[in-house]
């Protein structure tokens, strides 16, 4: 058979993020924004994740949404499905298939060690064995393309590790066969939601989405927290612990920067002319990502063959990996009884 490789010089990357209702900035800024940057020198695979998003309660009736409208994002903020393999998770069978199999060669002293696992499992009353091998299944995902790179936000660099782990455990046992990906952390490794204090994330609802209206951006950063030594506009601030300085490292310009970082140590400007002046710039950068999405809400076939078309290719290569992980482990035997009976005819 023969193996669908990278396009020569590109190595490939593989990342993931939940169909959860909702970009924010934080993802875009963390993970999305060097994913679009990323598509011309690697060989770049986007998934949305659905089998990760299905360990919480869900209503079903509402997932095909989220899974569009997740993957219309996406495109949206230049993700573009003609130089970058754009699918779900769940088209592809073969992700369940191979995180059975890194099941057998994983500790659970190991998955119990994750962060992530240790903070949402303490939030519950019973814990899903899910969400244990939440990360094994993140070792599947990327390790069916063979994927190299794995640009992510820093709050995913040690499920990355344990792929690594997990890459050792398994080639240790049936042959040097799965390379050990790298992380790839970007510039903007956590970004802080607008309470100024936790990661910004859905579920706590600091957010701002990248798809909301100038308004509703105003609305959420107007009151956002700053440096509380800003008791009154003459206060002077430190913008080096205030999460608005921080998104105008993201969002402006180097004199927009400069200015920010001197109104607030002189008391120069008050808060709310910085964030006035961030909106402005988040505003302007967002722009055409709602452009593009109103566009794609219109024409939404354009997405569905983009995911069409991400599955096929993904299928082929997904088949290939398992073929050979069967081959070593012992497990290619005969598919099923009508083919054993072609066999024999
Ligand atoms: P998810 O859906 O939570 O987040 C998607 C991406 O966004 C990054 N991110 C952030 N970066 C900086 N600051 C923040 N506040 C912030 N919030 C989110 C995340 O680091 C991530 O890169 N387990 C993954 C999805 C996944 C995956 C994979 C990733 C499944 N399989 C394989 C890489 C490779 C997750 O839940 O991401």
């Amino acid at each position: 058979m023969k193996r669908e490789l990278p396009v020569a010089g590109r190595q490939r990357a593989f990342s993931g993020i939940q169909p959860s209702g909702e970009l924010h900035i934080g993802n875009y800024l963390g993970a999305v924004r060097n994913w679009v940057k990323m598509q011309d020198d690697y060989d770049l695979f986007i998934c949305v994740v659905d089998l990760h998003a299905i360990i919480q309660p869900y209503d079903p009736s509402e997932m095909p949404e989220l899974v569009f409208d997740m993957a219309l994002t996406l495109m949206a903020a230049g993700i573009d499905p003609e130089r970058a393999t754009l699918f779900v998770q769940s088209d592809i069978p073969q992700h369940s298939e191979l995180s059975w199999i890194f099941t057998t060669v994983t500790p659970i002293g190991d998955l119990e060690r994750m962060t992530q696992y240790k903070e949402k499992s303490a939030r519950l009353a019973s814990v899903p064995a899910g969400l244990l091998a939440y990360p094994i299944l993140q070792a599947a995902d990327i390790l069916l393309y063979l994927a190299t790179v794995v640009p992510v936000g820093a709050d995913q660099s040690q499920h990355v590790e344990l792929t690594r782990e997990i890459v050792r455990k398994w080639n240790a046992r049936y042959g040097d066969y799965f390379p050990e990906p790298q992380a790839l952390i970007g510039q903007a490794k956590r970004v802080l939601g607008l309470d100024g204090q936790a990661k910004m994330s859905k579920s706590l609802g600091n957010t701002i989405g990248l798809l909301e209206s100038p308004e509703e951006i105003w609305e959420k950063l107007r009151p956002a927290y700053t440096d509380p030594a800003r008791k009154t506009r003459k206060d002077p601030g430190n913008p080096f612990i205030c999460n608005i300085f921080s998104l105008h490292q993201e969002f402006s310009s180097d004199e927009d920067i400069a200015w920010a970082q001197e109104g607030c140590q002189t008391a120069g400007i008050g808060c709310i002319d910085c964030k006035r002046r961030l909106g402005d710039n988040m505003i302007e950068e967002l722009r055409p990502i709602r452009g593009r999405a109103d566009e794609l809400k219109a024409n939404p076939e354009r997405v569905q063959e983009a995911l069409r078309q991400g599955a096929d290719r993904c299928l082929g290569i997904a088949e290939q990996t398992m073929a050979e992980v069967k081959r070593r482990m012992g497990l290619d035997h005969v598919r099923s009884p009508s083919e054993a009976k072609v066999d024999a005819d």
